[in-house]
């Protein structure tokens, strides 16, 4: 796997949501690899900080917080201790989400306000705390949508809308913010080996789909037959935190192994 240079995100602070693991640590892996500081939130602290203290052995550039993106005081906490120990802020990602499996037909109220709350509502909250942290000097948001906000996988549908959510408020703020100096786009990811899509596989065991590992290791469609890894999201958004993207903008980029034709 080839990597962007090693300072291209050097003296930049990027703050990723739900960064404990799966997605969001391959995300900060390849933000420390570009020479970029990397902020870890997640509902988890503790294990945000043994992931920093992981991917950071040395110290001094990643540091993991607890924070919750239904929660805009708390992203506005992580927010003020990030300025206060790395003096600024350049990017953010919105990469914080859950799923839940289920028949269209049966979705609860709960559930279906759950998705919306945490996948939509959270990247609101956290473009608002980026918006804000930028202090009109301009920065990069990048949102981490899904190719379920392409197409309507079936069992899924709460979560489709939500991702569908997420591609358009990527394109609005994009063109809002485009005179903040923001740029704003989104990465859909196909299916990436994490413990969300494990924990999926297992969902669809209990409902008497099929075994577990067989269902995880089935779950490959795409041109390279192998689930994408969260290092190779990542490298596309980190290079999406540079300024040699500054010319793409309000996109959703599939990172899905050719999974997806649109
Ligand atoms: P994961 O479940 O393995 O990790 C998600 C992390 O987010 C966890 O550490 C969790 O504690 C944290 N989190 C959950 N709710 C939170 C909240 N309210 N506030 C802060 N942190 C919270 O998930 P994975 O697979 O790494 O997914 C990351 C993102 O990528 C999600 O938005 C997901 O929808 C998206 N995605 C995942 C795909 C996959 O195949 N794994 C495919 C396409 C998109």
């Amino acid at each position: 796997m080839s990597t962007l240079s090693a300072t291209a995100l050097a003296g930049r602070t990027v703050i990723v949501t739900g960064a404990a693991r799966g997605i969001g640590a391959g995300i900060a892996q390849a933000i420390l690899e570009a020479g970029g500081n990397v902020v870890l939130l997640d509902l988890d602290g503790a294990a945000a900080e043994s992931t920093a203290n992981r991917l950071d052995p040395e110290g001094g550039r990643a540091l993991g917080l607890a924070a919750d993106v239904t929660d805009a005081a708390s992203l506005e906490a992580a927010t003020a201790a990030t300025i206060d120990r790395f003096g600024g802020l350049a990017g953010w990602v919105n990469n914080a989400g859950i799923v839940r499996m289920g028949p269209a037909a049966d979705i609860t109220p709960e559930n279906w306000e759950l998705e919306l709350r945490v996948n939509a509502g959270g990247v609101m909250r956290g473009a608002q705390a980026a918006f804000r942290a930028f202090g009109g000097k301009g920065g990069a948001i990048v949102n981490i949508a899904s190719n379920a906000g392409k197409v309507g996988f079936p069992n899924m549908a709460a979560y489709n809308a939500s991702k569908a959510a997420v591609i358009n408020l990527t394109r609005s703020l994009a063109s809002e913010w485009a005179a903040h100096k923001i740029n704003v786009n989104a990465v859909c990811p196909g299916s990436v080996a994490t413990p969300m899509l494990r924990e999926v596989a297992a969902e669809l065991e209990r409902d008497g789909v099929g075994d577990a590992a067989t269902l995880f290791a089935g779950m490959v469609p795409g041109q390279l037959k192998r689930h994408v890894e969260p290092l190779e999201v990542g490298r596309v958004v980190a290079f999406l935190l540079t300024d040699a993207a500054t010319i793409i903008r309000g996109q959703a980029i599939n990172v899905d192994a050719g999974e997806t034709p649109y």
